[in-house]
């Protein structure tokens, strides 16, 4: 079903009837060389027979020719979306797809027409001929029309040059991602409200390609003109990690469901065709299963139910003018501009380092992990995603190889810090969840660069050369810090009632949900 639906018609039907074309090109030049063949060595006295039996087969195998090959083809997946393959794997799909179709067309006709089947010394000729012009007109398509392909496949407002609108880009994620997509030649403009402060983009202040627009992404005031004249929005900005919620739950209600809301309608209201929308793999709670984007989510925390409801917002919104991305991140580790410790890997090398003593909390929990360096990689490569492989569409963020038990991540940090001892202990923290991240491989040909072992490598470097200080400094603990600076609440009262207006929203959809389950019980 999810195959017949990635077809975008307008698009297929005309690649539909060129394959036809080609198809019916292979079997008029395997036909063709039969009928030399048979000619030569019938004697030429034999040729106008040998011609017109040949053309009764090709009139009878016209239309089982014109139907056959393309419902194969559709089956095969030749005219979905997912055009963003692997070159390999595509090749590979389509060799099969074309083999598959030819040996199907062969049996077929068989079976139909016994006495009439096509001439052996033809049926080989005619399976390479169909795959060398199918796989061959895609190859040459994508030698002659890059240029005119690649306007297509990114929005419209990208082509104009717009900046990019990295919403709470200054934390952990958002400094190294501005990073990489200034160096890729983008324009980056940056609201933010700098909870953490401002010191992991002050570099950038003076950058030609980037903008700074300070500001909290509950104020309408600072979304709108953030927004305006934008080509596409990252969106990063949230009270992150299951405690920090718990520090202030109207806060993180506000910022990571209500300002969301706002910003989709800021977003339609400008024309923003693109958003991308940082998600967490937390949505799947506690699981045994192997989980993956058609699995249920299951937050069991306020923080990973504010990234569930902020997705239905997204998803619902959808439409042919406006395109949201989820990407539903891994646990996030290594070295950034602004650094965290309150995260599993980052807090476990520092104690280690500082310490010699590790605790590890539920060791035999699985989580999946990701550098940091390949989340913000991850942001750009959906960013570069044509709109139809990316539009409407949940990506985990991360690969399938990274995922470890705790226990398993105490291992390689005791093995890469000699004399580090590890406790066990139990807690009530049940999040547990294997991913699995082969969508993102498939189709946006996503991988991850940096493996845990580099990333505690890095780290380890960072804090032996003081190039951070004090590991256990608040401003690296986003629940500390918050908790240090008091409540997040909304700056102005108007502020604040917009939010509840957002926020109630939700409540309001809750409780039709609620009302039609109880309907139809
Ligand atoms: N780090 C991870 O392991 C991880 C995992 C999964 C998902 N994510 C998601 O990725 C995104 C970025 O995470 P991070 O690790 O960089 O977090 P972070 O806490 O380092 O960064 C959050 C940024 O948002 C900004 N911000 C907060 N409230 C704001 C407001 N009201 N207005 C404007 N800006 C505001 C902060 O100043 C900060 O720069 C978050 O949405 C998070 O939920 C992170």
């Amino acid at each position: 079903m999810k195959t017949w639906k990635q077809i975008v018609w307008r698009q297929a039907l005309p690649r539909i009837f060129a394959d036809v074309v080609m198809v019916h090109l292979a079997a008029i030049a395997s036909l063709a060389t039969a009928a030399l063949w048979q000619i030569y060595e019938a004697q030429a006295e034999r040729a106008p027979q040998v011609i017109a039996e040949l053309h009764r087969f090709y009139l009878h195998s016209f239309l089982p020719l014109s139907a056959i090959f393309p419902l194969a083809f559709l089956v095969c997946g030749f005219y979905t979306r997912s055009r963003s393959y692997p070159l390999r794997h595509k090749w590979l799909t389509l060799a099969r797809g074309a083999t598959a179709a030819t040996l199907l067309f062969l049996f077929a006709n068989f079976l139909v027409t016994r006495a009439d089947s096509l001439p052996r010394s033809a049926m080989l000729l005619f399976i390479v001929l169909v795959n060398a012009l199918t796989i061959g007109a895609r190859i040459l398509k994508s030698w002659l029309i890059p240029p005119l392909l690649k306007p297509a496949a990114i929005s419209t407002n990208d082509r104009a040059g717009r900046p990019v609108l990295v919403v709470g880009g200054a934390g952990y994620i958002g400094s190294i991602l501005c990073r990489q997509l200034l160096s890729q030649g983008r324009r980056v403009r940056l609201l933010d409200n700098f909870v953490y402060g401002n010191s992991a983009v002050r570099e950038l202040f003076g950058h030609p390609g980037f903008e700074l627009s300070v500001g909290d992404c509950r104020n309408i005031q600072n979304v709108v003109s953030a927004v305006n004249g934008a080509g596409s929005i990252i969106h990063l900005a949230a009270i992150v990690g299951d405690p920090a919620c718990e520090q202030d739950k109207r806060a993180a209600l506000e910022i990571n469901y209500a300002a969301t809301r706002m910003m989709i309608e800021v977003a339609k209201g400008y024309g923003v065709d693109r958003f991308l929308f940082a998600s967490s793999c937390s949505v799947y709670g506690a699981t045994e299963e192997v989980v993956d984007e058609k699995s249920a989510a299951s937050p069991i925390s306020l923080y990973a139910q504010t990234k569930v409801d902020s997705e239905q917002a997204l998803l619902q919104a959808s439409s042919d003018r406006f395109h949201p991305t989820i990407l539903r991140l891994a646990t996030v580790f290594g070295n950034s501009c602004r650094p965290r410790f309150d995260l599993v890997v980052n807090l476990l090398t520092a104690k280690a380092l500082k310490e010699r003593m590790i605790t590890i909390y539920n060791g035999e929990q699985w989580r999946p992990f990701l550098h940091v360096m390949d989340a913000a990689a991850g942001f750009v490569r959906a960013l570069e995603a044509p709109l139809a492989v990316v539009s409407a569409e949940i990506f985990n963020l991360g690969d399938s190889r990274m995922n470890y038990t705790l226990a398993q991540v105490a291992e390689i940090i005791g093995r890469m810090i000699p004399g580090t001892r590890v406790e066990h202990v139990e807690n009530p923290d049940r999040r547990n969840y294997r991913v699995s991240f082969g969508k993102i491989r498939r189709e946006l040909g996503f991988q991850c660069k940096v493996s845990i072992e580099e990333g505690i490598r890095d780290l380890k470097s960072a804090l032996e050369t003081r190039q951070i200080p004090d590991f256990s400094d608040p401003l690296y603990h986003n629940q500390r810090f918050l908790k240090a600076a008091g409540c997040l609440g909304s700056t102005e009262e108007i502020d604040a009632q917009v939010m509840a207006a957002f926020a109630l929203a939700l409540e309001n959809q809750q409780h039709e949900l609620a009302t039609v389950a109880l309907r139809s019980s």
